[in-house]
C-alpha cells in the first residue's frame, strides 16, 4: 500500500489518529481539509459561507486527486469525501482507506461544542443534524476497505487497532 487514508464522520478523530500513527511510523502526514483552506486561504465555514458547499467540493476533489498521486503518506480526509464516488476510486488507488466510526453520543459530545467550525452541523438542532447525517453516509462509509470503531476509545487505542490492520494486510510498503 502506498498511503494510508483515515476517513469517517466529523469527530470520529481522523486528524488526531492520522497525526499520531504519522509520527509513530515516521511518515508524512497529510489533511486535505488543511489544504484547501490553505489553497483557498480561508477557514472551511469561511468557503461554506462565501462560496457555498458545490465549490468546497471542487476544492476537496481537486485536492484528493493531487495528493493521491504522493506516497508514503496517513492522509485524514474530511467527512463527506468519499461520500463522491470518483472521491472514494481515487482514494484506493493511492492505499488502504480506512473508516473511523463512533456512536453517534460520541460523536455528539465529542463535536457539540465545535459544531460552528462544521458547517453542515451548524443548525439548531445539531443532535438531529448528527444522526440524519450519519444516517444517509453510512452506506458510503461502509465501502471503504476497513471500518474502526473508535466509541470508548482513546486516540492510542485506535492508532494500535490501525497498526495491527495495516499488518494484517502485509505491512506498509512504498512498493503499493
Ligand atoms: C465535512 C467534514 C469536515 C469538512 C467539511 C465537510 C463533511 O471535515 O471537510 O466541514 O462533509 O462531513 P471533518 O470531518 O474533519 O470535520
Amino acid at each position: 500500500m502506498k498511503n494510508i487514508i483515515l476517513t469517517g464522520f466529523m469527530g470520529t478523530g481522523k486528524s488526531s489518529a492520522g497525526r499520531l500513527l504519522a509520527r509513530e511510523l515516521n511518515l508524512k502526514f497529510t489533511d486535505i481539509d488543511d489544504l484547501i483552506e490553505r489553497e483557498v486561504g480561508l477557514n472551511i465555514p469561511l468557503i461554506f459561507e462565501k462560496f457555498g458547499e458545490p465549490y468546497f467540493r471542487l476544492l476537496e476533489k481537486n485536492v484528493i486527486k493531487d495528493v493521491a498521486l504522493k506516497e508514503s503518506q496517513i492522509i485524514a480526509t474530511g467527512g463527506g469525501a468519499i461520500i463522491d464516488d470518483e472521491n472514494l476510486k481515487t482514494l484506493k488507488a493511492s492505499g488502504i482507506v480506512i473508516c473511523l466510526t463512533a456512536s453517534a453520543d460520541a460523536i455528539f459530545s465529542r463535536i457539540g461544542g465545535a459544531a460552528r467550525e462544521r458547517p453542515l452541523l451548524n443548525l439548531p438542532d445539531r443532535r438531529e443534524a448528527v444522526e440524519r447525517l450519519m444516517g444517509y453516509r453510512k452506506p458510503f462509509y461502509a465501502k471503504a476497505d476497513v471500518c474502526i470503531d473508535t466509541t470508548d476509545k482513546k486516540i492510542e487505542e485506535v492508532v494500535l487497532e490501525i497498526k495491527k490492520e495495516i499488518k494484517r494486510r502485509g505491512g506498509f510498503s512504498q512498493r503499493g
